[in-house]
Protein backbone atom coordinates (compact mmCIF):
# COMPACT_ATOMS: atom_id res chain seq x y z
CA UNK A 1 0.00 0.00 0.00
CA UNK A 2 3.16 2.14 0.59
CA UNK A 3 5.13 4.36 -2.34
CA UNK A 4 8.61 4.54 -1.89
CA UNK A 5 8.42 7.44 -4.45
CA UNK A 6 7.19 10.57 -2.38
CA UNK A 7 5.38 13.05 -4.22
CA UNK A 8 5.81 17.03 -2.98
CA UNK A 9 3.46 19.23 -5.85
CA UNK A 10 3.34 22.32 -5.85
CA UNK A 11 0.18 24.46 -6.41
CA UNK A 12 0.97 28.23 -7.24
CA UNK A 13 -3.00 28.73 -8.07
CA UNK A 14 -2.88 32.37 -9.11
CA UNK A 15 0.60 33.67 -8.09
CA UNK A 16 3.83 33.95 -9.95
CA UNK A 17 5.32 35.63 -12.69
CA UNK A 18 8.43 35.30 -15.29
CA UNK A 19 10.47 36.35 -12.31
CA UNK A 20 9.19 32.83 -10.33
CA UNK A 21 12.04 31.17 -12.29
CA UNK A 22 14.44 32.14 -9.16
CA UNK A 23 11.91 29.67 -6.83
CA UNK A 24 12.52 27.26 -9.73
CA UNK A 25 16.02 27.44 -9.51
CA UNK A 26 16.32 27.33 -5.80
CA UNK A 27 14.32 23.87 -5.88
CA UNK A 28 16.48 22.82 -8.12
CA UNK A 29 19.96 23.49 -6.55
CA UNK A 30 18.44 22.30 -3.42
CA UNK A 31 17.23 18.56 -5.46
CA UNK A 32 20.72 18.31 -6.73
CA UNK A 33 22.39 18.47 -3.37
CA UNK A 34 19.66 16.12 -1.57
CA UNK A 35 19.64 13.36 -4.58
CA UNK A 36 22.77 12.32 -3.62
CA UNK A 37 21.61 11.06 -0.81
CA UNK A 38 19.51 8.91 -2.51
CA UNK A 39 16.42 9.77 -1.50
CA UNK A 40 14.11 9.52 -5.52
CA UNK A 41 11.37 12.19 -4.78
CA UNK A 42 9.30 13.40 -7.54
CA UNK A 43 8.80 17.31 -7.57
CA UNK A 44 6.21 18.83 -9.59
CA UNK A 45 5.29 22.57 -10.02
CA UNK A 46 1.78 23.22 -11.31
CA UNK A 47 1.87 26.68 -12.46
CA UNK A 48 -0.31 29.36 -13.69
CA UNK A 49 -0.70 28.44 -18.00
CA UNK A 50 1.00 31.37 -18.95
CA UNK A 51 4.35 30.21 -17.16
CA UNK A 52 3.90 26.53 -18.35
CA UNK A 53 6.23 27.63 -21.52
CA UNK A 54 8.73 29.63 -20.56
CA UNK A 55 9.42 27.77 -17.44
CA UNK A 56 10.11 24.48 -18.90
CA UNK A 57 12.14 25.88 -21.87
CA UNK A 58 14.37 27.81 -19.47
CA UNK A 59 14.87 24.80 -17.10
CA UNK A 60 16.22 21.80 -17.64
CA UNK A 61 15.73 19.87 -14.66
CA UNK A 62 15.87 16.53 -14.35
CA UNK A 63 14.54 16.70 -10.94
CA UNK A 64 11.32 19.28 -10.87
CA UNK A 65 8.94 18.35 -13.75
CA UNK A 66 5.91 21.63 -14.83
CA UNK A 67 2.28 20.90 -14.45
CA UNK A 68 -1.09 22.76 -14.86
CA UNK A 69 -3.91 23.44 -12.75
CA UNK A 70 -6.99 22.81 -14.74
CA UNK A 71 -7.96 22.43 -18.21
CA UNK A 72 -11.08 22.56 -20.73
CA UNK A 73 -12.50 18.71 -21.56
CA UNK A 74 -12.70 20.35 -25.30
CA UNK A 75 -9.46 20.06 -27.96
CA UNK A 76 -10.37 23.60 -29.36
CA UNK A 77 -13.28 25.41 -30.17
CA UNK A 78 -15.33 28.64 -28.48
CA UNK A 79 -14.92 28.28 -25.33
CA UNK A 80 -13.47 32.36 -24.73
CA UNK A 81 -10.74 32.16 -21.43
CA UNK A 82 -10.21 28.60 -21.56
CA UNK A 83 -7.42 26.23 -22.08
CA UNK A 84 -7.65 22.72 -23.29
CA UNK A 85 -5.28 19.70 -22.60
CA UNK A 86 -3.27 19.64 -26.12
CA UNK A 87 -2.50 23.26 -25.64
CA UNK A 88 -0.76 22.62 -21.69
CA UNK A 89 0.74 19.41 -23.33
CA UNK A 90 2.23 21.32 -26.33
CA UNK A 91 3.77 23.95 -23.77
CA UNK A 92 5.70 21.54 -21.78
CA UNK A 93 3.26 20.81 -19.13
CA UNK A 94 3.60 16.92 -17.70
CA UNK A 95 0.66 17.13 -15.12
CA UNK A 96 -2.53 18.96 -15.00
CA UNK A 97 -4.83 19.13 -11.55
CA UNK A 98 -8.46 18.03 -12.26
CA UNK A 99 -11.02 18.78 -9.89
CA UNK A 100 -9.83 20.73 -7.28
CA UNK A 101 -12.03 22.12 -4.83
CA UNK A 102 -11.85 26.00 -6.33
CA UNK A 103 -12.52 25.09 -9.67
CA UNK A 104 -15.75 23.07 -8.29
CA UNK A 105 -16.72 25.70 -6.23
CA UNK A 106 -16.89 27.44 -10.01
CA UNK A 107 -19.50 24.57 -11.39
CA UNK A 108 -16.84 21.94 -12.53
CA UNK A 109 -19.14 18.88 -11.29
CA UNK A 110 -17.99 15.23 -11.29
CA UNK A 111 -19.21 14.84 -14.84
CA UNK A 112 -17.47 17.74 -16.16
CA UNK A 113 -14.27 16.52 -14.04
CA UNK A 114 -14.43 13.20 -15.86
CA UNK A 115 -14.41 14.92 -19.57
CA UNK A 116 -11.36 16.77 -18.43
CA UNK A 117 -9.56 13.79 -17.26
CA UNK A 118 -10.72 12.08 -20.45
CA UNK A 119 -8.99 14.88 -22.48
CA UNK A 120 -6.00 15.34 -20.23
CA UNK A 121 -5.25 11.02 -20.59
CA UNK A 122 -5.71 11.12 -24.19
CA UNK A 123 -2.74 13.77 -24.55
CA UNK A 124 -0.82 11.23 -21.77
CA UNK A 125 -0.69 13.92 -19.23
CA UNK A 126 -0.89 12.58 -15.93
CA UNK A 127 -3.42 13.77 -14.13
CA UNK A 128 -3.73 15.19 -10.60
CA UNK A 129 -7.71 14.04 -9.24
CA UNK A 130 -8.57 15.95 -6.30
CA UNK A 131 -11.32 15.29 -3.88
CA UNK A 132 -12.26 15.88 -0.79
CA UNK A 133 -15.21 16.41 1.77
CA UNK A 134 -16.91 19.76 2.97
CA UNK A 135 -17.14 20.68 6.35
CA UNK A 136 -20.23 19.63 6.84
CA UNK A 137 -20.15 16.12 5.10
CA UNK A 138 -17.35 15.76 7.52
CA UNK A 139 -19.47 16.60 10.44
CA UNK A 140 -22.56 14.29 8.95
CA UNK A 141 -20.17 11.14 8.39
CA UNK A 142 -20.62 11.51 5.00
CA UNK A 143 -16.56 11.92 4.00
CA UNK A 144 -16.08 8.12 2.83
CA UNK A 145 -19.77 8.06 0.34
CA UNK A 146 -18.69 11.40 -0.88
CA UNK A 147 -15.17 10.40 -2.12
CA UNK A 148 -16.45 7.09 -2.92
CA UNK A 149 -18.81 9.00 -5.34
CA UNK A 150 -16.00 11.33 -6.70
CA UNK A 151 -14.20 8.87 -7.69
CA UNK A 152 -16.98 6.97 -9.10
CA UNK A 153 -18.14 9.46 -11.46
CA UNK A 154 -15.42 10.59 -12.59
CA UNK A 155 -12.98 7.25 -13.72
CA UNK A 156 -13.82 4.77 -15.54
CA UNK A 157 -11.59 1.39 -15.40
CA UNK A 158 -10.89 1.57 -19.08
CA UNK A 159 -8.47 4.70 -17.90
CA UNK A 160 -4.82 4.48 -17.92
CA UNK A 161 -4.97 4.34 -14.48
CA UNK A 162 -1.13 4.58 -14.00
CA UNK A 163 -1.58 8.17 -15.18
CA UNK A 164 -4.19 9.14 -12.34
CA UNK A 165 -2.63 10.50 -9.09
CA UNK A 166 -5.59 11.29 -6.40
CA UNK A 167 -4.98 13.86 -4.51
CA UNK A 168 -7.52 13.78 -0.87
CA UNK A 169 -7.63 17.37 0.05
CA UNK A 170 -10.50 18.21 3.04
CA UNK A 171 -12.55 21.25 1.58
CA UNK A 172 -11.89 23.07 5.26
CA UNK A 173 -8.29 22.08 5.21
CA UNK A 174 -7.37 23.65 2.36
CA UNK A 175 -5.72 27.16 3.50
CA UNK A 176 -7.41 27.22 6.62
CA UNK A 177 -4.30 25.67 9.18
CA UNK A 178 -6.60 23.16 9.97
CA UNK A 179 -5.44 19.31 9.49
CA UNK A 180 -7.18 16.02 10.16
CA UNK A 181 -6.05 13.56 13.25
CA UNK A 182 -3.38 11.20 12.36
CA UNK A 183 -6.03 8.27 12.61
CA UNK A 184 -8.22 9.74 10.62
CA UNK A 185 -5.95 10.43 8.11
CA UNK A 186 -4.79 6.33 8.05
CA UNK A 187 -8.69 5.39 7.52
CA UNK A 188 -9.27 7.58 5.07
CA UNK A 189 -5.87 6.92 2.42
CA UNK A 190 -6.58 2.88 3.32
CA UNK A 191 -10.45 3.58 2.03
CA UNK A 192 -8.79 5.73 -0.86
CA UNK A 193 -6.67 3.00 -1.86
CA UNK A 194 -8.76 0.34 -1.27
CA UNK A 195 -11.91 1.29 -3.01
CA UNK A 196 -10.01 2.70 -5.71
CA UNK A 197 -8.48 -1.08 -6.46
CA UNK A 198 -11.71 -2.39 -5.89
CA UNK A 199 -13.71 -0.28 -8.38
CA UNK A 200 -11.72 0.13 -11.11
CA UNK A 201 -10.20 -3.34 -10.83
CA UNK A 202 -6.40 -2.49 -10.41
CA UNK A 203 -3.60 -4.81 -9.56
CA UNK A 204 -1.58 -2.42 -7.57
CA UNK A 205 -2.65 0.71 -5.06
CA UNK A 206 -2.81 4.47 -6.84
CA UNK A 207 -0.41 7.15 -5.51
CA UNK A 208 -2.13 9.57 -3.12
CA UNK A 209 -1.28 12.28 -1.60
CA UNK A 210 -2.17 14.68 1.22
CA UNK A 211 -3.49 18.42 0.59
CA UNK A 212 -4.41 20.72 2.79
CA UNK A 213 -2.40 22.90 4.36
CA UNK A 214 1.00 21.38 4.35
CA UNK A 215 3.15 23.72 5.68
CA UNK A 216 7.40 23.23 7.22
CA UNK A 217 5.60 23.15 10.97
CA UNK A 218 3.75 20.19 10.36
CA UNK A 219 4.96 17.96 7.66
CA UNK A 220 6.77 16.16 10.37
CA UNK A 221 3.23 15.17 11.72
CA UNK A 222 2.63 13.29 8.19
CA UNK A 223 5.78 11.32 8.09
CA UNK A 224 4.58 8.69 10.34
CA UNK A 225 1.46 7.25 7.75
CA UNK A 226 3.31 5.41 5.01
CA UNK A 227 0.32 5.33 3.30
CA UNK A 228 0.77 8.93 2.24
CA UNK A 229 2.37 9.15 -1.17
CA UNK A 230 3.46 12.50 -1.35
CA UNK A 231 1.89 16.00 -0.83
CA UNK A 232 -0.41 18.55 -2.81
CA UNK A 233 0.99 21.91 -1.23
CA UNK A 234 -0.86 25.51 -1.94
CA UNK A 235 0.12 28.58 -0.26
CA UNK A 236 3.50 27.06 1.20
CA UNK A 237 4.80 25.89 -2.71
CA UNK A 238 5.46 29.71 -3.48
CA UNK A 239 8.72 30.37 -1.31
CA UNK A 240 11.27 28.39 -2.38
CA UNK A 241 12.08 28.12 1.16
CA UNK A 242 9.29 26.91 2.49
CA UNK A 243 8.85 24.22 -0.08
CA UNK A 244 12.66 22.96 0.44
CA UNK A 245 12.29 23.08 4.41
CA UNK A 246 8.91 21.01 3.59
CA UNK A 247 10.85 18.06 2.15
CA UNK A 248 13.84 18.05 4.19
CA UNK A 249 11.78 18.15 7.55
CA UNK A 250 9.82 15.35 6.24
CA UNK A 251 12.97 13.58 6.14
CA UNK A 252 14.34 14.96 9.25
P1 LIG B 1 -2.99 24.97 0.86
O1 LIG B 1 -3.66 24.58 -0.54
O2 LIG B 1 -1.74 24.15 1.00
O3 LIG B 1 -2.72 26.43 0.76
O4 LIG B 1 -3.99 24.63 1.93
C1 LIG B 1 -3.68 23.28 -1.00
C2 LIG B 1 -4.38 23.23 -2.32
O5 LIG B 1 -5.30 24.03 -2.54
O6 LIG B 1 -4.06 22.39 -3.19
Amino acid sequence: MTNKLKYFVGNWKMYGNFSSLRIINQIHRFCSRFKKNGIKDKIILCVPSTLIYFFTTKIKSKFISIGAQNCHYQRSGAFTGSVSASMLKKSGAKYVILGHSENRSEGDTNQVIKKKIESALDQKLYVIFCIGETINEKKKGKTFSVIRKQMKDSIDKKYNLKSIIIAYEPIWSIGTGNIPKVQELKKSFRFIKNEFKKNFKTKTFPVVLYGGSVNDGNIRAFSSISEIDGFLIGGASQSSKKFIDIIKNYYK
